[in-house]
């Protein structure tokens, strides 16, 4: 097997990016471009991700992205092996103008395409920057994801559990509106939380010390409306006092669920290489912090991305399509955009057809 050079395309959020990664023989990798362009300004006066602004802003700036993407690289597009875009999950306008880009691009320059899964692009990153062997534990925590996934190969994702109701992020950013920080949430709390008493509010831990590594966080979120209503009109320490509190509840339900996890990785015979921290919360210095003991205590280590590529990126998603066309897999033109695409529904070798 020789070097692959891939082109990446992002889309299925805020974010319009684009990237070349380089995988060379012996499965290493490294980033030869990597365009992100957010939105969050054009979404900041909603408070959130309005999906027809999304893949509106989409369409008016992503060929500019992929060709700064490719000038950046030095790679020219009849260098590529093949392209690869995110094909869901997501919202769908967004995932449409990606895609649908991509295989232009794939038809155009006669390449192959291959059609990432984006919960999949997070999930591989650490194979990009820590050389993660298999099997590891991931622990995807983003705005729209929260799960706890036992990853044995490329296509072979096994959950292990999951929030019955927020993501951690979109847990983040409700309490950032509720308390009158700017969104995106996290990065606000988180800063918040610096200068903030922990110990002031006495916050539930939902599904602590259960069997099964779910998650739970709306009686969280309830709690800390019905502590900030009690204790209204807020000053800055108030806020500040409940993003600490807020924090330290997330960190103690984070280490204990991940704890539950790598012993049900263990009772199935699996002994995880990496706990693997993936998503837009693995940003958050308390929560890196958590893991790194807790994976130390389960006798892993932490392997965490750096922030840039634990939040979405184009880099990703061409790592991501490395992989599989390393293993022979590449999509049909014809394959369709997907808002929902659970990662246990990804395939790999085995069961592809
Ligand atoms: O992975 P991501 O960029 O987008 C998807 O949701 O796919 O994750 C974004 C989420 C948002 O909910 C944001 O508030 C959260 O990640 N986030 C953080 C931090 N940085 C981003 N949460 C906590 N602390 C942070 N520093
Ligand atoms: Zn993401």
């Amino acid at each position: 097997m020789r070097d692959l050079l891939l082109l990446g395309i992002e889309t299925t959020c805020d974010e319009t990016a684009a990237a070349v990664v380089r995988r060379r023989a012996d499965g290493s990798g490294t980033i030869l471009s990597n365009i992100v362009l957010s939105q969050t300004a054009d979404h900041a006066p909603y408070g959130g991700v309005v999906p027809e602004i999304a893949s509106r802003a989409h369409v008016e700036v992503l060929d500019r992205v992929i060709e700064r993407a490719l000038r950046s690289s030095g790679v020219k597009l009849v260098e590529m092996d093949a392209i690869a875009a995110a094909a869901g999950p997501g919202l769908i306008g967004g995932v449409i103008v990606g895609l649908t880009t991509a295989k232009a691009i794939a038809l155009a320059a006669r390449k192959p395409l291959v059609a990432v899964n984006h919960l999949e692009a997070h999930a591989l990153t650490a194979r990009l920057t820590d050389a993660v062997p298999f099997p590891f534990l991931l622990l995807l925590v983003s705005g729209g994801h929260t799960q706890l996934v036992a990853v044995t190969g490329v296509g072979e994702y096994h959950k292990l559990g999951g929030t019955m109701d927020d993501a951690i992020g979109e847990a983040f950013d409700k309490t950032a509106k509720m308390l009158g920080l700017p969104y995106p949430g996290g990065p606000a709390v988180e800063r918040a939380a610096l200068r903030g008493d922990a110990s002031r509010f006495a916050l539930p831990r939902p599904l602590h010390g259960k069997p099964v590594p779910d998650f739970s966080l709306s009686g969280l979120k309830t709690a800390v409306r019905l502590e900030a209503l009690r204790i209204a009109p807020l000053t800055d320490q108030d806020v500040n006092d409940l993003c600490a509190s807020f924090q330290g509840a997330i960190v103690d339900i984070l280490a204990d669920r991940v704890r539950c996890a790598l012993r049900v990785m263990r009772e199935r015979g699996m002994k995880p290489s990496a706990l693997v921290l993936a998503g837009g919360v693995g940003a958050n210095q308390a929560v890196r912090r958590v893991l790194h003991k807790v994976a130390a205590d389960g006798g892993t280590r932490l392997a965490v991305p750096p922030p840039e590529l634990c939040t979405d990126n184009g880099a990703m998603i061409a790592w991501a399509g490395a992989e599989r066309f390393a293993l022979g897999l590449t999509d049909d033109l014809a394959v369709s955009p997907r808002a929902r695409w659970p990662l246990e529904e990804v395939t790999g070798v085995e069961m592809a057809d």
